[in-house]
């Protein structure tokens, strides 16, 4: 098992990775309890394969366990998940000092955490993750929300949990397309500074996306370690530390906007799509070298993921993409700051290129 902290002051928290720890939790959630009670929070999707393993180890350590299964899928993630997730912590008489279980992907820790930092003015949460996605991103760093009709994600609040358990054996049931996806987020963390890993990530992501427990081990362990560094460093990006987090994301944003935020595109889909957009826009303005856009697009091509416009099939004309960029929620004082880079593993954040000159590029991009 391998041990990380985020370190964050009298608000650290262990991250523990390790293959079978699900059949382990018991033991190192029972520490953290004030008494022998704890909420499962899962889906409908994760429930039949883990929950009922999460509920024995549990059960073995003495703790009285309740679960709710939700629906699978963003929308969940809603007002109304909120009011029926928050009205059954109730229920169960939650207390402050409970920590409730996030069993399951991005969607189920993004709401399980905002439920826990309203819930009686804020209780303890305990991150599963379940997907690579959550695995390598979403789990860590504190992050919450839920969607609204105006956008995804606008209403949440910075809630870290008190430990996140991370057994990649989870991953064995995981749908191919959604480890696709949650890999363009491994892929990112070698992109922004790191270029030995993103070496790594040409030379072993086709194995561990085929399922290798080395590789998927050594790819969590990194990307969890990076993001730990980075929320460390600015927990609240206030600076622009963690912002680049989101290289890929604005580009991305725009496609994901333009797809109705469907399963036509899936997140990670979007955002390997957005990452060659960004370097070759890099390139483009002369910043970064035209092969190294090169590699990101070739490398990303090599495991499926989407790597072009047409490849996320997307037709659409660069004015209605950039509009999209628009009404990003990271625009500031109605500039939107970029995530752009010098060449692989050298990105930085700029707001020295207007959407115009963004769109006038995407156009150029419409196979
Ligand atoms: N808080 C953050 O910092 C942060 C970062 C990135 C993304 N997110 C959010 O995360 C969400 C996406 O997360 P996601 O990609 O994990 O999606 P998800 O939670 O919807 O999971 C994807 C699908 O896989 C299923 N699933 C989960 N684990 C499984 C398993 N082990 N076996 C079989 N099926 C399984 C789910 O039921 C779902 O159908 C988005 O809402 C996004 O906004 C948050
Ligand atoms: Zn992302």
């Amino acid at each position: 098992m391998e041990r990380l902290t985020v370190e964050l002051g009298n608000r650290s928290y262990p991250i523990l990775i390790g293959d079978g720890l699900l059949g382990a939790i018991g033991r190192h959630v029972a520490p953290l309890l004030k008494r022998p009670r704890t909420m499962i929070v899962t889906d409908e999707h994760v429930a039949p394969h883990y929950l009922d393993a999460a509920s024995t180890a549990l059960a073995a350590e003495g703790i009285a366990v309740s679960s709710l299964v939700l629906p699978a899928g963003e929308g969940s993630k809603s007002w109304a998940g909120l009011a029926r997730l928050t009205e059954w912590l109730i229920g169960e008489g939650v207390e402050r000092s409970d920590h409730v279980v996030a069993l399951g992907g991005g969607v189920i820790g993004d709401l399980v955490g905002f439920a826990c930092s309203i819930v009686k003015r804020g209780c303890a949460f305990v991150q599963v993750p379940t997907t690579l996605l959550a695995q390598v991103d979403s789990s860590v760093g504190g992050k919450t929300a839920i969607n609204v009709a105006a956008g995804k994600n606008l209403i949440g609040a910075f809630h870290q949990p008190a430990l996140v358990v991370i057994d990649p054996m989870t991953l064995a049931t995981l749908p191919r397309r959604e480890l696709g996806a949650g890999y363009a987020e491994v892929v990112k963390y070698g992109l922004i500074d790191d270029a030995d890993f993103f070496a790594w990530c040409e030379a072993n992501g086709a194995a561990l996306l085929a399922g290798d427990g080395e590789a998927r081990h050594k790819a969590i362990a990194h990307s969890v370690a990076a993001k730990a560094r980075i929320v460390a460093a600015d927990e609240r990006e206030t600076q622009d530390i963690r912002a680049l987090l989101n290289l890929g994301h604005s580009f991305g944003h725009a496609l994901e906007a333009e797809t109705g935020y469907s399963d036509r595109l899936l997140h990670g889909e979007a955002v390997a799509a957005g990452m060659v957009l960004a370097h070759q826009f890099s390139a483009a303005n002369g910043l970064c070298p035209v092969a190294d856009a090169a590699r990101v697009r070739d490398h990303l091509a090599s495991v499926d993921l989407p790597h072009s416009l047409a490849s996320a099939g997307i037709n659409t004309g660069g004015a209605e993409l950039a509009a999209h960029m628009a009404h990003d929620k990271k625009v500031r004082g109605g500039k939107l700051p970029l995530i752009l880079t010098r060449g692989i593993g050298r990105s930085f954040v700029t707001e020295d290129y207007g959407l115009d000159s963004v769109a006038a590029f995407l156009d150029g991009q419409r196979g």
